[in-house]
């Protein structure tokens, strides 16, 4: 006997010589706990105290302990087996939110007294056991764990049961609600949430009358919603969204008077929204975005007394929205867009005065925006873009106070920008663009201090392009093109350090350019077609963006640069005296001085082009002068270094386009510089030619553009005509195609997802945050370079497509985008590139990660795929392990099986089945393998009204 062992024994002894019987054998438990699990609340238990007046006890009045309640005491350790033999008359044990290792204490199953078990968000793991013993259990809280294994589907022998909470456990295997879950006559709360339900709905469920919260979303439910729901009488609340519901909403469901939620959105319901639902007494949300119903808005509906919550969007439903909705209830949040709504826009929305979101967007409303939204003191967000709206926009629009997202582009409105815009200090968004506004930007517009983003774009705008917009210092976004502003720039526009796109292009801006202007560099900016005049300050032109500036003929470059672009004259000397000339001679000549301008422009281009073709056998370097030379990012070195290191013995590699040189720097930076194109025969030099050469300059300026941590930085393009070159950021990890499939070394699968993760979030930034969005047209593994942190960035951005018709034997055949093994299927019917397109993409190279095979094996058979493959073996759940790659650790196989559903999703072979990117990122967060606390999406937090109604609408929330 150790000494320990015998302090130990003595501990007891003296302990039982004070206490007796089963309190000694209770308080041994304790001492369980205390060895067994560690957190601070433990402190709690002082062991001077008597055993019922520790905290979170309690004792029945023979001081029996019945009750345990450590919920958010975030202990970690094991939780002691055997509760119940120390412990024999618990009836209440509640666990919650700690983080328990092992699996699920199977002794508690001999707690034959116990009512109540919470191990809701204790990291429960592994299989459950046969729970029929806990005969008088009421409450079974589980949620939230990573429970794997069968569903326990002995909860139906628990008759006594009334709570049963399941929500959030993603592991299980995939089950089916069995008939005789009816035999749970008693249960009232029946959450089954996310916890991979399969198969239809049981009719029996209608027999279960006690329920009153029946929450089955977010699972694979088909089939169609069994009628017999509708005799569930005490419902209050029926959670269906997020399933593969089909068929018409069952008219019975009108029988459910008490029902207060009803949420069966993002199904594929068809038909009509019954009348006997929006006649129920005591709805107050309804919301079925996201099928395919039709018919006419719900028309009872206006008349409810309770309803505040409505979200109808992304359905097809047609017709007018009746004139009175509003004036019965109170609404908090609408959300029509979407849809065919038609006719005038009803005009009482906000009559309860509490609607903090009114979402109209992209119907055929038409007439003039109804007095009253304007007095919604409460609105928070007003998007009605893309309507037939017409009239004035209502000055008290912008003097709500709360308003922090203003959308009324795309429609007819006219009328002028009202000054009370400088009252919106809340306002953050602002898009008027594509109406027919006109009149002068109001200066007041200055006090909109927290203006993130403004487009006013074509418009009929007039006038000064007021200073103050120098101001607005979260400026990101400034889109005034396409209007008939004639001042010169307000030099204050270069204090806009935020400013990430300006756009001034096609206006009447003369002057010129603000020197300071130039500071604003690396910057998205436009101000071609005005009429600006003067030299293009030096930071433009070292900066490389001349581009920004064609359509000035006033414009010139200074001629001691000795630049030899085209597109500009060379600054006269004289040129400082012709800038005092009047102002209205200048817009007199204006018309004069483009025509002019377009006839000296052919006439260079045409004669430089000639001179350059007749120069044939130019070097590289010896042409180096005559390069159209953009750059993107501040350049930190020297172009002509780049030429000149662009030699045999620094090429890395060979992509379908040339030659890729690494290029170490004499500052100790590393770039890679990519050869596009060689055309040494002047017979290729057609038509066709110029044509593609200008798509590629188009996609080199749009890659130009982009600033994200997972796109591959372009630093800067040089072309001429024997070339082009473009520079990138030198990744040092190679791609993605040779990291798996090169077979030097394994990744795992937690750099594998945050590879996943990265490409995601590159691919959602430029479908879902830039205006206009970009398709990449060819995601694959050989496009997706590994920084030194195996961080992932998305490179090679139409260009390709642009290559492939250059690269291929006849030039002249339509440009089709994509490489073969990664391409959506409708590309065989269609060429038309959608951003669903790269997420069918995107979904293969998820495959090519989880299953470390390549797109196309000769395994798969002839003709077929890996998408193909992969859905012949995930029918059974051995056929879902088995595509695993063998190479990672088993122990994220689970982690593996949650991305191949999202890669499955996203190769479902019709676009619309698809998710977006923005929630694939959302799902890929959710799956990330090193995250334990990231799936919170708790039953309970979706009431919130922020996130029901922006769910999947985050397309629109640039
Ligand atoms: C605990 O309950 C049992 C019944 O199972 C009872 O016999 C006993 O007296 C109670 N213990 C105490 C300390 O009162
Ligand atoms: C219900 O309990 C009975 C008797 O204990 C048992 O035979 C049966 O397997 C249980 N049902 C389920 C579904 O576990
Ligand atoms: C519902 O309960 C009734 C009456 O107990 C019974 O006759 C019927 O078969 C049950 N229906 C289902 C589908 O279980
Ligand atoms: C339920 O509704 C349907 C049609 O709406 C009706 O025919 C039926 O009588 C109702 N049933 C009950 C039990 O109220």
């Amino acid at each position: 006997m150790t000494i320990q062992k015998v302090i130990t024994l003595v501990f007891f002894l003296t302990l039982s010589s004070f206490c007796q019987g089963t309190i000694n054998d209770q308080s041994q438990f304790f001492v369980l706990m205390k060895k067994s699990l560690t957190g601070n609340s433990l402190s709690n238990w002082d062991i001077e105290k008597p055993l019922c007046q520790y905290k979170g006890i309690g004792c029945d009045n023979q001081g029996n302990i019945t009750k345990i309640d450590v919920s958010g005491w975030s202990l970690s350790g094991q939780f002691p087996n055997d509760v119940c033999t120390y412990l024999p008359r618990l009836q209440i044990l509640h666990l919650s939110h700690n983080n328990f290792q092992g699996g699920f204490p199977k002794s508690i199953t001999n707690c034959s007294f116990l009512e109540e078990l919470n191990m809701s968000a204790t990291s429960l793991t592994g299989q459950i056991p046969d729970l029929s013993p806990l005969q008088s259990l009421k409450l079974l809280d589980l949620s939230n764990n990573q429970l794997t294994g069968d569903f326990p589907l002995s909860i139906t022998n628990l008759t006594n049961l009334v709570l049963l909470n399941m929500n959030e456990n993603r592991h299980f295997n995939a089950w089916q609600l069995p008939q005789d879950i009816s035999r749970l006559t008693k249960l009232k709360w029946m959450i089954l949430t996310a916890c991979k339900l399969h198969g239809p709905i049981p009719v029996s469920i209608g027999n279960m009358t006690s329920l009153i919260d029946l929450e089955l979303s977010g699972n694979r439910l088909v089939g169609k919603i069994p009628r017999e729901l509708g005799q569930l009488k005490n419902l209050k609340l029926l959670e269906l969204y997020y399933n593969q519901l089909e068929g018409q909403i069952p008219e019975e469901l009108g029988n459910l008077t008490e029902l207060i939620d009803l949420d069966m959105s993002v199904n594929n319901l068809t038909g009509k929204v019954p009348e006997s639902i929006s006649r129920l007494p005591k709805l107050e949300v309804l919301q079925l975005y996201h099928n395919s119903l039709s018919g006419e808005f719900p028309a009872a509906l206006a008349n409810s007394t309770t309803l505040n919550i409505l979200s109808l969007y992304d359905n097809l439903f047609t017709g007018e929205v009746p004139q009175n909705f509003g004036l019965s209830s109170a609404l908090l949040a609408l959300d029509l867009s979407e849809n065919q709504f038609s006719g005038k826009l009803p005009p009482f929305l906000c009559n309860g005065g509490k609607l903090n979101y009114i979402l109209l967007l992209q119907n055929m409303f038409s007439g003039e925006l109804p007095e009253g939204y304007a007095k919604c003191e409460s609105v928070v967000r007003f998007r009605v873009n893309y309507n037939q709206l017409e009239g004035r926009i209502p000055e008290e629009l912008f003097t709500l106070p709360h308003v922090s997202i203003v959308d009324v582009s795309y429609n007819h409105f006219s009328g002028p920008i009202p000054k009370t815009i400088g009252s919106a200090k809340n306002l953050s968004e602002l898009f008027m663009q594509s109406n027919r506004f006109s009149g002068l930007l109001p200066f007041e517009i200055s006090g909109a201090i927290n203006l993130v983003k403004l487009d006013l774009s074509n418009n009929l705008l007039y006038g000064p392009i007021p200073s103050g917009i120098g101001d607005l210092k979260s400026l990101n976004l400034l889109l005034l093109q396409g209007n008939k502003f004639n001042s010169s720039i307000p030099e204050s526009l270069s204090s806009l350090k935020s400013l990430n796109y300006l756009d001034l292009s096609s206006n009447l801006l003369m002057g010129s350019i603000p020197e300071s202007l130039g500071e604003l560099l690396p910057n998205s900016m436009n101000l071609s077609n005005n009429l600006l005049s003067g030299p293009i300050p030096l930071l433009f032109i070292k900066g490389g963006v001349l581009e920004s500036f064609s359509g000035n003929p006033g414009l010139c470059v200074p001629a001691s640069l000795n630049s030899s672009d085209i597109n500009f004259q060379t600054c006269s000397h004289s040129y400082n005296h012709k800038k005092t000339n009047n102002i209205a001679w200048i817009i007199g000549a204006s018309v004069g001085i483009v025509i002019v301008g377009v006839i000296l422009f052919l006439k260079r281009w045409f004669g430089n082009k000639k001179a350059e073709t007749e120069h044939d056998d130019h070097s590289l370097s010896s042409s180096f002068f005559s390069y159209d030379v953009k750059s993107f990012h501040r350049l930190s070195f020297d172009q002509r270094e780049i030429v000149e290191a662009m030699v045999e013995k620094n090429i890395v590699g060979y992509g379908g386009s040339g030659a890729v040189y690494k290029i170490e720097l004499s500052n100790g930076g590393v770039v890679a510089a990519k050869k596009l194109w060689s055309h040494k025969h002047k017979h290729s030099v057609s038509d066709d030619q110029l044509v593609l050469d200008k798509e590629l300059k188009t996609e080199v300026e749009t890659l130009g553009n982009i600033r994200h941590k997972n796109i591959v930085k372009l630093y800067c393009y040089f072309s001429s005509l024997d070339c082009s070159l473009l520079v990138y950021e030198y990744m040092l990890n190679g791609n993605l195609w040779h990291a798996l499939h090169g077979g030097k070394f394994v990744l795992d699968w937690p750099i594998r997802h945050q590879i996943a993760l990265g490409v995601a979030q590159g691919l959602a930034y430029l479908h879902h945050d830039l205006m206009p969005p970009i398709i990449h047209r060819d995601i694959k593994s050989t496009n997706i370079l590994l920084d030194i942190d195996y961080q992932p960035k998305v490179a090679d951005f139409g260009i390709a497509k642009v290559l492939q018709a250059r690269g291929g034997k006849d030039s002249s055949t339509t440009v089709i985008a994509g490489t073969y093994g990664y391409l959506a299927p409708e590309y065989a019917y269609s060429s038309k590139a959608t951003t669903k397109c790269d997420v069918y993409s995107f979904g293969v190279v998820l495959m090519e990660l989880i299953t470390g095979k390549k797109p196309v094996e000769s395994e798969f058979g002839e003709n077929k795929n890996i998408v193909y493959w992969v859905s012949t073996k995930v029918e059974t759940k051995e056929g879902a392990f088995e595509v695993l790659d063998k190479k990672v650790s088993d122990s994220f196989k689970e982690d593996m099986i949650k991305v191949l559903r999202i890669a499955i999703r996203c190769t479902y072979s019709t676009p619309a089945q698809r998710p977006t990117m923005n929630e694939v990122v959302q799902l890929l967060i959710e799956a990330d393998p090193c995250k334990f606390n990231c799936c919170n999406m708790s039953n309970k937090k979706k009431i919130d009204t922020e996130e029901v109604i922006n769910k999947p609408k985050s397309i629109y929330d640039l």
